[in-house]
């Protein structure tokens, strides 16, 4: 392994008012995306849908890497690109999903998540197409029993497997312990939970000796249930996220990327964004990492339609740059009515 090349890929990764896409959105995930703008899911038009998001102009102004999914590093551009290649050609670093999912504990609703076998081969297989970091999800779900210890543990220990193993490889890790949003649940609760959840993490990413410079944190906000009454507002999950990540986080990381969890894109802005007018000295640089909160938008106005590509593309520049004003804490509610041409920033 060398640390120049991890260290080469975090300088690639860090960049100041850029953040990461998540386009790795599993054949399964892309079918219910596709669905919910009634378009049949087959690997031509998750290509075509791959196409717009990737080639749409000006992403690496605020996009400095982007997560792809398995079958997206083999197909091509409309110009006839691989997807990795393309995105090195603009200076954006190609990276790679590489856990396989998710498998419950017998008799309960935890989960933990697989692809530890094999993990090894298969990044030398994903350099070669030239992805140069990984993502590995492992979710903890909120009930009145849940998350246990044993889960909470499991998923920390292959989180520290998989960044470790990753590592020896060359490739950076985003560990990514994602407190699922659904339930009635209050921030109190989801605030005690993650940081427990994050304490866990990087204990056992110390164990497994795992270099914290050269790893990325994807974590979830701190935010009250989906379906809670009273849900907190921006400015209280903003202040409860920071207070969370300063107790747990290490400052030697170098980079929290968050995702979006099934927060509306604008919520997902708007929180960003406050983290970066609290006033605050933040230890590690702070910016996103969002699948759905940077996608949904183009995806509803490209509705599959050709007729509506650049549309969609606008649309997701749009959702890019708002997120990137955020990442520095320039953005404001009223942009969102704004057309991208007049996003001027005061
Ligand atoms: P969301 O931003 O849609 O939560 O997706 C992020 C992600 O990569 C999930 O693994």
């Amino acid at each position: 392994m060398s640390m120049e090349e991890l260290k080469s890929t975090i300088k690639g990764m860090v960049v100041v008012g850029k953040g990461i896409l998540a386009a790795d959105e599993s054949a399964k995930t892309a079918a219910k995306r596709l669905a919910s703008i009634n378009v049949e899911s087959t690997e031509e038009t998750r290509r075509q849908y791959r196409n717009l998001i990737l080639t749409a102009p000006g992403i690496e102004n605020y996009i400095c890497g982007v997560i792809l999914f398995e079958e997206t590093l083999s197909q091509k551009t409309d110009n006839g690109i691989l997807f990795p290649e393309h995105l090195s050609n603009i200076g954006v670093v190609p990276g790679i999903k590489v856990d396989e999912g998710l498998a419950e504990f017998e008799g309960s609703v935890e989960q933990y998540t697989k692809g530890l076998d094999g993990l090894g081969e298969r990044l030398e297989k994903y350099k070669k197409f030239g992805c140069r970091f990984a993502k590995w999800r492992a979710v903890y779900h909120i009930t009145e029993n849940t998350p246990t210890e044993m889960a909470i543990k499991r998923n920390a220990q292959d989180l520290a497997k998989y960044a470790k193993i990753c590592q020896q490889h060359g490739i950076v890790p985003i560990v990514e312990p994602e407190v699922l949003i659904d339930g009635t649940h209050s921030i109190d609760t989801c605030h005690k939970v993650t940081e427990k959840v994050l304490n866990e993490v990087f204990a056992e990413l110390k164990k497994q000796d795992v270099m914290l410079e050269c790893t990325i944190l994807k974590p979830s906000m701190v935010i009250s249930g989906k379906e809670a009454g009273n849900r907190a507002n921006v400015d209280e999950v903003a202040k409860r996220t920071m207070k969370v990540l300063k107790a747990a986080v290490p400052s030697q990381l170098p980079s929290i990327n968050f995702l979006s969890g099934g927060q509306t894109p604008q919520e997902a802005t708007a929180h960003l964004n406050r983290m970066h007018t609290l006033g605050e000295h933040l230890p590690w640089y702070v910016s996103f990492s969002y699948a759905r909160a940077l996608q949904d938008p183009a995806l509803k106005a490209w509705k599959g339609k050709e007729e509506n590509f650049n549309a969609g593309q606008q649309a997701f520049i749009k959702r890019a740059k708002l997120n990137s004003l955020a990442t520095m804490g320039k953005y404001t509610e009223d942009m969102e009515n704004q057309d991208l041409d007049m996003l001027i920033v005061q």
